[in-house]
């Protein structure tokens, strides 16, 4: 689009397709005189020959209806189907009004022969003031447009940078939050539910460990068997992660789901003790995902279980421990082979 907003008001650039060339003389000395650029063109062959020459610099065509070859509907149909420029129709047969004609083709304005010079003007100006209008509407949207996209890619690396701080300090939980994004993730897509609940999701999975790092490394990485305080220092990663996170203002719950992916549906979960619908569907959903991966990866203090066993652990406790909806659809995406993760 041309940057008409940018331009002078005598830079507009009309071009008046019309083959009575008394008409079409009269109606470019009145455009000249209201100090803007006109071009003529005696049919809508040639008016389409101009704009193919040089199709960004005519702002507006005036073109009579009533033309030998392409007429005036048909040449307004091509310009919008192909050009930039706005169209004025005009016509010196009561017969040719059709208005609901003449709009549908994508005309923005028409008048009636005889010409009057001032409505002429003044339509034209009407046009020319819709069209900056809609040029800066275009721009600022453009400009929200790009600005949306920085955000969220500044908020999809900020998520990473976050998420890989906490698998630095443990090794051994490293991946871990990416597999469980993934399972999560295709069970919601399992499920059913909406793309922007399973964005939020994502998001929640990659950074549902952040709060680890307040859990000293060598607890984390201890092979032997933990001390009830370590426990207690391990489960306070949720608390510590809803911390971290409550104060960004994502579009979706992240920090709730973080503080609530270890508990369960009989309130035997951790650090709320909370139940049922009470629990966030997206952290109802972390809870399968977290354990699946969990039991199927090695770990310091054990060898890696398998994915059979995992999947037992789920089914054993559904309803009880985990949502029986999430569980199904997890179990279906295994006994099709969907379950998958590095
Ligand atoms: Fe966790």
């Amino acid at each position: 689009m041309n940057p008409i907003n940018e331009k002078s008001p005598e830079h507009f650039h009309i071009m008046v397709v019309e083959d009575e060339e008394l008409i079409r003389d009269m109606i470019q000395q009145n455009i000249e005189w209201a100090g803007y650029e006109c071009t003529i063109a005696e049919s809508g062959i040639e008016a389409l020959e101009i704009l193919d020459g040089d199709s960004n610099k005519v702002d507006i065509i005036i073109t009579d209806i009533r033309m030998p070859g392409l007429n005036g509907i048909e040449l307004t149909k091509k310009v919008k189907e192909n050009y930039d420029s706005d169209v004025i129709v005009m016509t010196g047969f009561a017969d040719d009004f059709d208005y609901e004609k003449v709009i549908e083709c994508g005309a923005s304005d028409f008048f009636q022969k005889p010409i009057n010079p001032k409505e002429l003007l003044l339509r034209l100006k009407r046009v020319l003031k819709e069209r900056i209008l809609l040029a800066e509407r275009n721009r600022a949207n453009n400009e929200l447009k790009k600005n949306i996209e920085k955000l969220q890619n500044a908020q999809e690396q900020t998520v990473a940078a976050l998420a890989s701080t906490a698998e630095i300090r443990d090794p051994y939980t490293s991946g871990h939050q990416k597999n469980v994004t993934k399972i999560a993730c295709s069970i919601a897509e399992h499920m059913g539910l909406s793309a922007d609940l399973i964005k939020g999701l994502r998001i929640a999975g990659l950074l549902h460990d952040i709060g680890k790092i307040s859990v000293p490394a060598e607890i984390l990485s201890k092979p032997g068997k933990i001390t009830k305080d370590e426990r207690n220092i391990i489960k306070n990663h949720c608390r510590v992660g809803y911390d971290i996170l409550k104060g960004i203002e994502f579009q979706w719950p992240v920090a709730k789901v973080v503080l609530q992916h270890h508990e369960r549906m009989d309130g035997s979960g951790y650090p709320l003790g909370i139940q049922g619908e009470e629990i966030l569907l997206e952290a109802r959903i972390l809870a399968v995902a977290d354990v699946i991966e969990a039991m199927s990866s090695h770990r310091p203090y054990r060898a890696a279980l398998g994915l059979d066993e995992a999947l037992e652990e789920i089914r054993n406790n559904r309803g009880t421990l985990f949502d029986p909806v999430v569980v199904d659809a997890c179990l279906d995406l295994a006994s099709k082979g969907k379950v998958k993760f590095e």
